[in-house]
């Protein structure tokens, strides 16, 4: 397997444990249960995925998960520059949002980078306009990101490849999240597997 399905499946399989430890959580309230390792594991019913993030906007702004105006927020993190999953998946969030029809006013979309080194907030305001004008689009410190990422278990790597500008690529993890306006995990998607009606349904499932 290669490096980057090595990394695509870790973290398919943390997205799924993480999904169901709050599935389980949630549905008893709270639990001893035993783990894989047969230590037993305290489920408190707390989401495993997503939380509270201090950010740069595409405009310099420090932003926070709750700077949003009570949206939902739509999540992806990838990088500018990303050669095809990246602009494939944040065009199928900007489907997604037409999708929506009148419910995309309640949602936010966000593209946040894994390459703060190369994606400054300039970079990202040139970049998001491709895509979506409702897209905002963070950075922030490598500190600042890799938080970011691993409260929402989003992996990346810097990977050489003398090809590329500043001689490096980025390997991430493909996931778009969604969150309600109070940051609670709700679903996720694989961005090249969903279709954007797929998405859209599923989040007005999901939806008050
Ligand atoms: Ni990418």
């Amino acid at each position: 397997m290669s490096r980057t399905g090595w990394i695509l499946t870790l973290g398919a399989l943390i997205v799924i444990a993480g999904i169901g430890y709050w599935l389980t959580g949630h549905l008893s309230g709270g639990q001893v249960s035993t783990g894989g390792n047969g230590q037993p594991v305290v489920s408190t019913g707390t989401p495993q995925i997503g939380g509270p993030f201090t950010l740069v906007n595409q405009d310099g702004q420090t932003v926070t998960q709750e700077s949003f105006g009570g949206k939902y927020l739509l999540i992806y993190f990838g990088f500018t520059y990303c050669p095809d999953v990246c602009p494939t998946d944040l065009a199928k969030m900007a489907a997604a949002m037409d999708a929506l029809g009148d419910d995309a006013k309640k949602v936010q979309p966000i593209f946040i980078t894994i390459d703060p080194e190369r994606d400054t907030p300039e970079q990202i305001k040139l970049y998001i306009q491709q895509f979506d004008p409702r897209l905002v689009g963070l950075t922030g410190t490598p500190e600042q990101i890799a938080a970011a990422a691993k409260a929402y278990r989003a992996q990346y790597d810097k990977v050489k490849d003398p090809s590329a500008e500043g001689g490096y690529t980025m390997e991430h993890t493909p996931y778009i999240y969604f969150m309600s306006p109070d940051n609670k995990f709700l679903t996720f998607f694989v961005g090249t597997r969903a279709t954007p009606e797929e998405m859209a349904k599923a989040m007005k499932a999901k939806m008050d």
